[in-house]
């Protein structure tokens, strides 16, 4: 019997992802992050995310097996950017990060679905984020899963990016 590559490829994801939970990331936490990314890499925006934490501004999601910090992803509520967010309608996905050694195992597309499925049911009809244009797997998963309208081509220090936006 033939076995489609898709199907057998989706199945072993779920069984590798199985034991997983999402938590909501409460500040005195934050610090833990470090387990995902480098913090000491990114000591000013780790500051102003923080307070965004703090503030109620921002939402952090953890991925976690075993009580372990593999992945994070964030809804923004105003970024002051109009393309980004607007009061009640538009909310911004950002910090959609895996930690490096556990890539590529779906781990990235549980967390999208599962900031999608919290934006919309917040009241969200749309959802946006940036990402740069060679960042090509981000770029695949994110178009892959709906954020197809490209609203914004620019370019910042990082290099030449662009503003997605998906209608929930
Ligand atoms: C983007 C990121 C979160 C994806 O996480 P992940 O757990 O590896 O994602 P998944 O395993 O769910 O894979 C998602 C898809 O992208 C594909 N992909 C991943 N890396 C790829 C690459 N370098 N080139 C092409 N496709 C790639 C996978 O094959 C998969 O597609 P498939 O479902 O058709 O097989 C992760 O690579 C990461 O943390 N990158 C650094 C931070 C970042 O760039 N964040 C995105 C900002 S928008």
């Amino acid at each position: 019997m033939e076995i489609n590559n898709n199907i057998l490829k989706h199945y072993l994801k779920v069984a590798q992802n199985m034991n997983y939970e999402i938590m909501k990331l409460e500040p005195q936490n934050f610090h833990k992050l470090d387990n995902i990314w480098d913090m000491s890499k990114h000591k000013e925006m780790s500051e102003i995310w923080h307070k965004q934490l703090i503030s109620g501004n921002r939402i952090i999601f953890v991925y976690c097996e075993n009580g372990e910090y593999l992945g994070q992803g964030d809804l923004v509520c105003d970024m002051n950017d109009p393309d980004y967010t607007i009061a009640n309608k538009r909310i911004y996905l950002s910090r959609m990060v895996v930690k490096n050694e556990y890539r590529n195992r779906g781990i990235g597309k549980i967390i999208l679905d599962y900031l999608i499925y919290y934006a919309r049911n917040l009241g969200y009809t749309e959802i946006s984020l940036g990402v740069d244009i060679d960042n090509i797997g981000a770029r695949w998963l994110c178009e892959k899963n709906g954020f197809t309208n490209i609203i914004y081509t620019g370019e910042d220090s990082d290099g030449k990016y662009v503003k997605l936006l998906k209608v929930l």
